[in-house]
Parts: structure tokens; C-alpha cells; sequence
């Protein structure tokens, strides 16, 4: 292996801005479509301005042809062309006076309405921390679906609409991203994306230099050190001149010299513990692999023999009035712990008064603070958020009647409904909606105890990603418009149960909404009598 002292090095010095972006735009289709209407909105004053601006060059065309034929017929006989009285005045005219409206033509700025439509609406425009925001999500979902950076560059995904490709200067684009991450996984891929689209001459104003000197760097910092040599060859035939690169080079060979060396005496023991160490890898898979998996759709942990055992059926609400006529049909999505899935359980109409109440109020979704209690915005959860109260509209409470008559579980004491919506990219990572006993309470203040149990309504379909998954048992469950699912999160006798730790996969294609109801412990005493058992 390279030796440590790669680290240290100050010859390949870029410098790493190592910074935090709170990135806010891209977390949810509902904003984003503002942006595409203000951009509408520029094209349209830019096209105004063109418009204005070839009216006045067709102006100046016309003087310049006149004045061509003019003078071209008294420069061949001045003295004849003066000798006409007329001609005398229009010359005297001309000089005096038309030329100097054709100066104030000249210098006419046509550009007064687009600029300051441009002024106005910059002020809305996303900054570099969303650009950044943007690029991030990109990488993440490539990460989660397994996705090559050429069928991304070349927008082959699954589901898409509205083909959309990356340019050579776009991909350089993301690699500088994930370089000022110290991301050089990325920071590769996306830089030999760029070289492979300029190699199969695309033209662009990216520049092969450029890239040969990060893609250099990103290998060697992942310790490759001859494929990084070979690149800073290619550098050097493009720019022989090159200053870094040269330094690179002799700083290289040194290192090769010295491998060499250490190579001859390593031991056989040595091989031994890297093979074990790799295998040890392989075997352990952390939730975050887990995660990604089921998102993907792979890594599903459940047998025939236990699937057999998971049904369908028309349900009353345990014989409540409201649905002994008209039962609702549920599922079983899985045994343990149980969850099940409502069908048709809320109409598209009210889905759309639903978003249409949440849209003016979306704001980045908070999680709370496990060492502070306190509400906060965090990386791992990216969509935003509106809370809906039943008092504001009939529809609301409509709902909230529906969940508490199908749990059986009052929801006076739950908390309001939330409604979410995911953008490309936007994820919940790996999470208990219940509080932990080591936790600060983050619950105290409401006075309600923990949240015993989810509600949760797909308000739309996902046209790819975005499934809600349980990494502790290998279950995933697929966004389905107008279905709910349901689960407890504690046990009767209160402890949380934590096999219900779940995520919402990262969006790839389309946009998701959902919305939810946290149930609370109080209220539910004779409704679901708590018991000293864990196992009910
Ligand atoms: C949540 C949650 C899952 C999803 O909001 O707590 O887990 O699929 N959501 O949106
Ligand atoms: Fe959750």
C-alpha cells in the first residue's frame, strides 16, 4: 500500500474549502417550479430585447445604405452634387443635425426592461450553496441506485419524462464539487466522464488540462499512484510546461522508488491480515449499505413461508358505523413489525386541497436535536414540511377522523398532520419517529407521552426511488398514490419497538408527497391497554 506520508504532502496542494452549504431550493418540487416560471419570464423579456435591439441595427442598416448611395454619388462629382441648392441645404442638414440623431441611436440602450427584470427576479434566485445542494443530491442518488456516471451523464434513468443530458463542462462541474468535499471517489468518476465526452469531441470550453490535473489528484488520493502518473503524463504531452504537474511527476517517481523498496521486504504475514481485514468488509454490511439496498429494491428479508402468511381483506374499523357498509380494503405490507397498507384510504381531490393548503407554508423539515431536544435542519432529512391543523378545513378533519375510526387510536392527543414533499434527491435517512429513553424528551413540552404510532398517506406516485424502507428487517414499502400505511412504534408496555426503524429512499425521478400522523401515548389507554409484555 502508498505510504501514509501521501497525506502529508503539500506538492499537490489545491486548497479544500471545506464548507457546510444549507442548501434550501432543490429540497422540494414545490419551489422549484417558481424558478421555471421566472426563467419563462426572462426568456421572454430577453426575446423583447432582441427584438428591440435588431429594430434599431435595421434602423442604422438602412441610414448606412442611404448615406452609401449619397456620398458615393458626390464624392464621384462634389463640385456638380453642391452645385444643386437642395443638395447644399441636406448637407449642412445632415452634418448638423442627422448624424447627430444617429449618434443618440447608436448609443440608445435597448436593454432597460431585461435588466431590470433581471434585477428583480435575482433576487430569487438560487445561490451557490443550491448549486452545490443540487450537485450533492445528484451524487448521493448515484451512490443509492448504483447508477454509472455515464447512464447519468447521458440521462438514461428509469422513468424519466424529459431526457436531459450532462455536458463535458457539467461533469467537470460535479467533480469540482465532490473535490471540494474531499470526495475523490466522485471527484474521478465525474473528471473521466468529462475527458471521455471531450475524447469523443464534444465541444466544449472545458479544458483537458484542467481536468487531467484534479483527476490526477483525486487518483493518486486514493492511492493509485501509477494511474496517476500515467495521467499526469497525458497532462504534461497537452502542457509540457506545466508546473504542478511537473512537480507532481518527479514527487511520483520518488514514491514509486521508495514502494519498491518496502515491497521487497513485506512478509507474507502481512498479506495475510489485508486479506482477512478485506473479508471482514465484505461481511459486514452497515445500515447505511442496508439502506441503500433496499432502496434499490434488493436485499428484501422475507420468506415464502412467512409471505403466505400475510393477507388482504376488507376492513370496518373494528365495526365502527362509519365503514360496516362501506369497509376499506387493507393489506398486510409485513409480519413483524406489522404493517399494514390502506388502499383508496384518501381521494385525489383531497390529496390536491390537502397540497394546495401545505404549498404557501413548505418549509426545510426540522428533526430534533438528540443532545439539545431543540428542532433543527439536518443533512439527512431533505424535503420540506407544512403542518395542517383540522380546524383550518373540513377536509383536514376529514381525515383525522378517518385515521382515528381505522387505528381505533384517538388523535385529539396526536400531533397535527404533516404533510412532505421530496425533490430529486430529497431522503429521510435511517430514523425512530419514536422518542429514545436516553433522549431528552422531546415530547414533554406536548404532554401527550411518546409517539405510539405512524400514519402515513402517499399523496403521490414516485417515478422512480423513494420507498419507505426498514433497514432492521429488510422491509420496503413502494409510495402508491392514494394509500396509507400503518405501524406502532412502541410496544403495549411502552417500550419502543425498534425493529420500526425506517428511512425515506432518496428521490431519483418525479417528486413525492406524503403526509402523516403521529400518534400519541395518551388518549389510548382503553383503546389499547398497555401491558407488561413486549412480545403482544
Ligand atoms: C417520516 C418518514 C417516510 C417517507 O416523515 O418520519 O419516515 O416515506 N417518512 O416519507
Ligand atoms: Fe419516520
Amino acid at each position: 500500500m502508498a505510504s501514509n506520508k501521501m497525506w502529508y504532502t503539500v506538492a499537490l496542494g489545491f486548497l479544500l474549502p471545506f464548507s457546510y452549504a444549507h442548501t434550501d431550493f432543490f429540497t422540494s418540487i414545490g419551489h422549484m417550479t417558481d424558478l421555471i416560471n421566472t426563467e419563462k419570464d426572462l426568456v421572454i423579456s430577453l426575446k423583447d430585447y432582441i427584438k428591440a435591439e435588431e429594430s434599431k441595427l435595421e434602423q442604422i442598416k438602412k441610414w448606412a445604405e442611404k448615406l452609401d448611395k449619397l456620398t458615393d454619388t458626390a464624392t464621384k462629382d462634389p463640385e456638380g452634387f453642391l452645385g444643386h441648392p437642395v443638395n447644399a441645404f441636406k448637407l449642412m442638414k445632415r452634418l448638423n443635425t442627422e448624424w447627430g440623431e444617429l449618434e443618440s441611436l447608436v448609443l440608445k440602450d435597448m436593454s432597460d426592461g431585461f435588466i431590470s427584470n433581471m434585477t428583480i427576479q435575482r433576487q430569487f434566485f438560487p445561490n451557490d450553496e443550491d448549486q452545490t445542494g443540487a450537485a450533492k443530491a445528484l451524487l448521493r442518488l448515484q451512490d443509492t441506485y448504483n447508477l454509472d456516471t455515464d447512464t447519468l451523464s447521458r440521462g438514461n434513468l428509469p422513468g424519466v419524462k424529459h431526457k436531459s443530458f450532462l455536458t463535458a463542462e457539467d461533469c467537470f462541474e460535479l467533480g469540482k464539487i465532490a473535490y471540494t468535499e474531499a470526495d475523490y471517489y466522485h471527484t474521478e468518476l465525474w473528471m473521466e466522464q468529462a475527458l471521455k465526452q471531450l475524447d469523443e469531441g464534444e465541444v466544449s470550453s472545458a479544458d483537458k488540462v484542467y481536468i487531467l490535473d484534479y483527476l490526477s489528484y483525486a487518483v493518486y488520493q486514493q492511492g493509485d499512484l501509477s494511474k496517476a502518473m500515467m495521467l499526469t503524463k497525458r497532462l504534461l504531452e497537452l502542457d509540457p510546461e506545466h508546473q504542478r504537474a511537473n512537480g507532481n511527476m518527479k514527487y511520483f517517481e520518488y514514491i514509486m522508488a521508495k514502494e519498491k523498496e518496502a515491497n521487497k521486504s513485506s512478509t507474507d504475514a502481512e498479506d495475510q491480515t489485508e486479506k482477512e481485514t478485506e473479508f471482514k468488509k465484505k461481511d459486514y454490511l452497515p445500515e447505511r449499505r442496508k439502506y441503500e439496498m433496499l432502496c434499490r429494491g434488493e436485499g428484501l428479508k422475507m420468506t415464502p413461508r412467512r409471505q403466505k402468511r400475510l393477507f388482504c381483506r376488507y376492513y370496518d374499523g373494528n365495526r365502527n358505523p362509519r365503514y360496516i357498509l362501506g369497509p376499506v380494503k387493507q393489506e398486510d405490507e409485513w409480519d413483524k413489525p406489522r404493517i399494514v397498507r390502506f388502499l383508496d384510504i384518501i381521494s385525489d381531490e383531497e390529496i390536491e386541497t390537502v397540497k394546495e393548503l401545505a404549498k404557501p407554508r413548505l418549509s426545510r423539515a426540522t428533526v430534533h436535536d438528540p443532545e439539545t431536544g431543540k428542532l433543527t435542519t439536518a443533512h439527512y432529512r431533505v424535503s420540506k414540511s407544512a403542518w395542517l391543523s383540522g380546524y383550518e378545513s373540513p377536509v383536514v378533519s376529514r381525515i383525522n377522523t378517518r385515521i382515528q375510526d381505522l387505528t381505533g387510536l384517538d388523535v385529539s392527543t396526536a400531533e397535527e398532520l404533516q404533510v412532505a414533499n421530496y425533490g430529486v434527491g430529497g431522503q429521510y435517512e435511517p430514523h425512530f419517529d419514536f422518542a429514545r429513553k436516553d433522549e431528552p424528551d422531546a415530547f414533554k413540552e406536548l404532554g401527550t407521552g411518546n409517539r405510539i404510532a405512524t400514519w402515513l398517506f402517499y399523496m403521490s406516485d414516485v417515478s422512480a426511488g423513494g420507498a419507505t424502507v426498514f433497514p432492521e428487517v429488510g422491509a420496503s414499502v413502494w409510495p402508491k398514490k392514494g394509500t396509507a400505511v400503518f405501524w406502532y412504534n412502541l410496544f403495549p408496555s411502552g417500550e419502543g419497538d425498534y425493529s420500526t426503524r425506517h428511512a425515506a429512499c432518496p428521490v431519483l425521478v418525479g417528486n413525492k408527497w406524503v403526509s402523516n400522523k403521529w400518534l400519541h401515548e395518551r388518549g389510548q389507554e382503553f383503546r389499547r391497554p398497555c401491558t407488561l409484555s413486549e412480545l403482544e
